[in-house]
């Protein structure tokens, strides 16, 4: 167990480079179970959940090498892909969740223990399921298992999604890869991590088009080889140092990021009073002059990403003026208020959204990482508060950045981990 302590920094300065995306490499990894060959994935960052997903892939018999000094993970095909994947790994990370996708269409049928609620919401898999069933797999629960089947294979259909579930999308996208026919998926998610799980099935065969716009067309083919694929740079990560810049009152250069990515974030900002100067892989973030309030709605990519809304209450809160962010995402993604509030923050929570009375400054309290993005809210406020930030549960934290403490120490930011 370990906790952070983070200090009242002054201005934090200099330049920081992003690594790969947690949320695209989880999928890569998942798609490599349907490769005949070996498959190289690089730009993998040092994070708790690529360790699940190792396991997890290790489990249903496939060999992984995963170089973390290099950050290369060499996937090789099992000789006997297992079917099965246990309820250990998948409530670890309900990411697990998407190896169903990818044996289904390799394997013609898939047990995978269903995910339970997590902190930030009931986050149901309905959709993952309607699209399962509408490739003609069927689907049935029992005993805390989903077993999907499709003894002659998966067959190509027009599947709609209520809503743009970005793994829903993912799964279905990855077992129509091998499903005969075409497969139209409609109201598909957008975000930059399907085009780079599509662009990466297509580099191992795969037909995949219209990723990126929401009607993704699948054409299956009979099967697929190993692919190399660099991941993109993570955005949340990126976007989570934009608001460090502008909380601290400092000037970070942020290299390595797709500046397109993270344009929601740049124009909240912007409104803020903030200067964003951005280039197509790079962006500086400075201010020196007053936070103002402003309004942040969550929604699907290319909308206000709810991975970011955490670390931009941290902002708000010490703005002036009153702000609102209202969450559409996820029905209960504001467990952060209860300890940013410990912070002497004035957030009040009003259905779906949050309504922030901006305060002079913060106080160093104890307080605990609800999720990953609510503990790098509290490392962002912890920077700004009078004396010390004691954060407990920072496991949370390590499964998504890889490198934080580092990161803020490189800026001139103080934050130690300490063991206890
Ligand atoms: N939903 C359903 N039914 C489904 C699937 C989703 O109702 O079958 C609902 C969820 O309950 C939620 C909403 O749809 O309210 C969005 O869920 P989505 O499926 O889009 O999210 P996800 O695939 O479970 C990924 C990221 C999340 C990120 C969301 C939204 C990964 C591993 N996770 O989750 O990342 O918040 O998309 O962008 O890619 C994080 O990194 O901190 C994180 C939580």
């Amino acid at each position: 167990m370990a906790k952070l302590l983070v200090e009242k920094s002054g201005p934090l300065k200099g330049t920081v480079k992003i690594k790969g995306a947690k949320n695209s490499v989880l999928k890569l990894m998942a798609a490599s179970i349907l490769a005949d060959d070996s498959c190289t994935i690089e730009s993998v960052p040092e994070l708790l959940d690529v360790e699940v997903m190792a396991t997890l892939l290790e489990s249903l018999g496939l060999k992984v090498d995963y170089n973390r000094e290099t950050e290369v993970i060499e996937t090789y095909p099992a000789e006997d892909l297992k079917c099965e994947a246990p309820y250990d790994l998948i409530q670890k990370m309900r990411a697990s969740f998407l190896v169903l996708g990818p044996l289904l269409a390799k394997k013609g049928i898939a047990k995978v223990s269903m995910p339970g609620g997590c902190a930030i919401g009931a986050r149901p898999i309905d959709l993952h399921l309607k699209g399962f069933q509408a490739l003609g797999a069927e689907v049935t629960l029992g005993h805390g298992y989903i077993e999907a089947k499709a003894e002659h294979g998966l067959v190509g259909s027009e599947i709609y999604l209520d809503f743009p579930s970005v793994g829903a999308t993912e799964n279905i996208m990855m077992a129509a890869t091998m499903a005969k026919g075409q497969t139209l998926i409609q109201n598909a998610a957008k975000e930059p991590e399907i085009i780079d799980l599509a662009n990466f099935l297509n580099e191992m065969g795969a037909n995949v088009k219209g990723a990126g716009t929401d009607t993704i067309r699948i054409n299956g083919v009979t099967s697929l080889k190993g692919a190399k694929h660099q991941t993109i740079p993570d955005r949340i990560i990126a976007a989570t140092y934009m608001v460090a810049a502008a909380i601290t009152k400092g000037d970070i250069t942020i290299e390595n990021v797709v500046s397109s990515h993270v344009k929601p974030v740049t124009a909240k900002l912007r409104e803020m009073g903030v200067t964003v100067e951005d280039e197509d892989d790079r962006i500086r973030v400075y201010t020196d002059g007053p936070l103002k309030a402003v309004d942040v709605t969550t929604l699907p990519y290319p909308g206000f990403p709810t991975d970011a809304q955490a670390q931009f209450m941290a902002l708000l809160a010490i703005s002036e003026g009153t702000s609102v962010i209202s969450e559409t995402v996820f029905e209960n993604r504001f467990r952060h208020v209860a300890e940013i509030n410990r912070m002497g923050a004035n957030v009040k929570i009003e259905g779906h959204s949050a309504v922030i009375q901006g305060v002079e400054s913060l106080q160093g309290a104890q307080v605990k990482a609800t999720d990953l993005r609510a503990g790098a809210a509290l490392v962002l406020a912890g920077l700004v508060a009078e004396g010390i930030t004691e954060i407990d549960e920072i496991y949370h934290i390590d499964r998504g950045y890889p490198q934080i403490e580092k990161d803020i120490v490189s800026l001139g930011g103080k934050i130690k981990r300490v063991e206890i």
